[in-house]
Parts: C-alpha cells; sequence; structure tokens
C-alpha cells in the first residue's frame, strides 16, 4: 500500500491520506470585506472532491491591518464566522478536514494606511515604513490571533495553522534582520521567540485541537535564522503543544534562492529527527513518487501542494493510479474514475 495514502491521526482528528492542499491566497473577498464568497466555495471544495485529505484555508487575517491585500479573507470579527462555518461544512460533506491558516502580514501589508511591524524596517527599499508596534500592541496583536483561533474553532474547523513563515509578522519578530527592539520581545533568539510562544500559549489555552505553525526554516542569509535555530524553535513549539511543523522558507528579506523539487524537504527532515515532532514538506512537489517517497522515508509525515493543486484539483487520483493504490472515487463519479 502507498503510504502516501496512509492515514495519519493526530489528536482527534484522523486524516484519510497525507495529501495537504498548502494555503494559497486567493485575494478574491471583492468587497474587501474579508468575507468567504463563492469563489472560496468552489474552489476549496472542488480539492475535497478531488480526495485532497486536508485542505488548509489560506492566509487569514487577524486584523484589517494585518492583511495582505484588501482582497484578503479575515477572521478579525464575528462577522467573519458564519461564511467560514459554511465552507468548513461544504468541505465537511465530501469527507476531508479542512484548516486555516492565521495570519498577519506586519510590514508586508500593502493595505491602505499605517502597517506595523516589530522595529521601523522597511521590508525592501520600495515598501512602506512601518511603525513598530508599542508594548500594548504586542499584547493587542497576540490577542487578535487568539480571538482568532476562537473563531476558527466556532467556524468548526479541524487544525489552526499560525502563520509563522514567508516574512510576515510573526517570522519578522523571530528574525534578527527585521526585529531590532530591545525590549523583552528583541535580542537574543528567546526573546525574538516571545511574540510566537504568547501567541501559542493562548490558543492553547482555548483550542486543544490540531495545531500546526508554518516556518521558513531558512532565511538564506548569513544574519538570519538558519536550521539549526529552527531545530531549536521546534523544540520549544513540540514543549508548547504544537503538534506539527509546516517547513517551508524564505521571503524574509529579498535574498536569491535556488528553488527545485523538494528543496525544502531537509528542513522537515531535520525538524522531524532532531525535534522530534511531526512535520510538513512543501515546495515543488509534483510527483506522486516524489510525494510517496517523502512519507515512506519518513522524511515528513504529510506532503502539502500548492500550485499543482491549482493545476490538478484531482491530483490524488493521479498519484494513487501512478502508485498503483485503489483510491475509491466519490459515489457520483465512480463509474468515470
Ligand atoms: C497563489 C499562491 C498563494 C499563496 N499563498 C500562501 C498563503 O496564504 N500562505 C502560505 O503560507 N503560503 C502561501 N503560498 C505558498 C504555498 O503555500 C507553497 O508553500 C509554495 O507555493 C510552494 O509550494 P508549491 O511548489 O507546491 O507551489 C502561496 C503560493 C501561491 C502560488
Amino acid at each position: 500500500m502507498a503510504h502516501l495514502f496512509n492515514p495519519l491521526t493526530i489528536k482527534e482528528m484522523t486524516l484519510k491520506n497525507r495529501i495537504v492542499m498548502s494555503p494559497m491566497c486567493m485575494y478574491s473577498c471583492e468587497k474587501k470585506d474579508g468575507k468567504v464568497t463563492n469563489w472560496h466555495k468552489t474552489h476549496y471544495t472542488s480539492r475535497a472532491v478531488g480526495q485532497v485529505g486536508l485542505i488548509i484555508v489560506e492566509a487569514t487575517a487577524v486584523t484589517p491591518q494585518g492583511r495582505i491585500s484588501e482582497q484578503d479573507l479575515g477572521i478579525w470579527s464575528d462577522e467573519h464566522v458564519e461564511g467560514l462555518a459554511e465552507l468548513v461544512r461544504l468541505v465537511h460533506e465530501q469527507d476531508a478536514k479542512i484548516g486555516i491558516q492565521i495570519a498577519h502580514a506586519g510590514r508586508k501589508s500593502q493595505v491602505s494606511g499605517p502597517i506595523a511591524a516589530p522595529s521601523a524596517v522597511p521590508f525592501s527599499e520600495t515598501s512602506k515604513m512601518p511603525e513598530a508596534l508599542s508594548a500594548d500592541q504586542v499584547a493587542e496583536t497576540v490577542h487578535a490571533f487568539v480571538s482568532a483561533a476562537a473563531r476558527a474553532k466556532q467556524a468548526g474547523f479541524d487544525v489552526i495553522e499560525i502563520h509563522a513563515a514567508h516574512g510576515y509578522l510573526i517570522n519578522q519578530f523571530l528574525s534578527p534582520l527585521a526585529n531590532h527592539r530591545d525590549d523583552g520581545y528583541g535580542g537574543d533568539a528567546e526573546r525574538r521567540y516571545r511574540f510566537l510562544r504568547e501567541i501559542v500559549d493562548g490558543i492553547r489555552r482555548i483550542w486543544d485541537g490540531p495545531l500546526f505553525v508554518r516556518i521558513s526554516a531558512n532565511e538564506y542569509h548569513p544574519e538570519g535564522n538558519s536550521i539549526e535555530q529552527y531545530v531549536e524553535y521546534a523544540r520549544k513549539m513540540k514543549d508548547q503543544g504544537v503538534d506539527l511543523v509546516d517547513c517551508s522558507s524564505g521571503s524574509v528579506v529579498n535574498y536569491p534562492i535556488t528553488a527545485y523539487p523538494g528543496y525544502q524537504v531537509p528542513y522537515a527532515e531535520a525538524i522531524k529527527r532532531q525535534a522530534g515532532i511531526l512535520t510538513g514538506a512543501v515546495g515543488l512537489i509534483t510527483e506522486p513518487a516524489h510525494a510517496e517517497e517523502i512519507v515512506a522515508g519518513g522524511r515528513a509525515d504529510l506532503v502539502f501542494l500548492a500550485r499543482e493543486l491549482l493545476r490538478e484539483p484531482y491530483w490524488p487520483r493521479l498519484a494513487a493510479k501512478a502508485l498503483g493504490h485503489e483510491l475509491a472515487a466519490p459515489k457520483q463519479y465512480t463509474r468515470g474514475w
């Protein structure tokens, strides 16, 4: 049997296979209100029909200023719960699990008005100058993440993923390249971790379901965090009750990187082995045999696919055929599967 189609149980949740739809912003809230639209319902449900085991809804903003763009999904208000709950119901009807990535863009936000970051350091020469968060604002932002998680719980999500990658706000706190603070939230690695620590602790007080954290395990800069630092951070996450580390990389600063199929898998492997926590591998994984090798080889527990699932929402069917696994069709499709 193909390992890619082995179930995985995390807490009370059992995933029917190891195939995850990686979070992808759809920039489809035309009314700029952060609410779920028909596009989201069709888009995510299609991948559930395609037999993806776990779908992670795109970066969803915990505050309006934490959006990347004004078309982002939001979870900063109770008014967002109804649409998100509908999305959960639709995906559950197709027998898939669904998670949500909660996010704050920090200095990478492109919304109008002031934007915030750990320090007044812009992302690039052409980016807007962010305002450094005061201690009170840091506490308010931690609270915004926890309130977002409470709404995700209310909406019925199976998984909450904290977006701590790609140079967005949490990553800005973690990285010495963006965090120049000299209070309790900046300085050494432990203090730079404090913002994420408080978010995880706060969420763990109200959510006992599966909790994932997405990280940028390499900042590809001589003065940035490396995988060794992230193994340390992953150990802390594990101690705090995080269930899985989703291992991406880069985008903290504009720094050239060489990407090739599976280029981030070694990060998932290192963290899994050295921190003893479940991991997800992501990045240019498109071939069924490659995905199978990652899971079968114990290099990661879940395989996240992004662009390949945009091109081919029924990728699990193709993978099953390629790996000689008999994958049950949705009953409506049995004549054509
Ligand atoms: C259109 C698009 C939107 C994305 N939005 C997000 C996002 O909301 N959150 C996130 O963590 N990564 C996001 N990503 C990154 C993907 O989740 C994934 O890590 C990356 O595309 C590499 O995987 P792939 O080679 O399978 O596409 C996005 C990627 C694409 C192509």
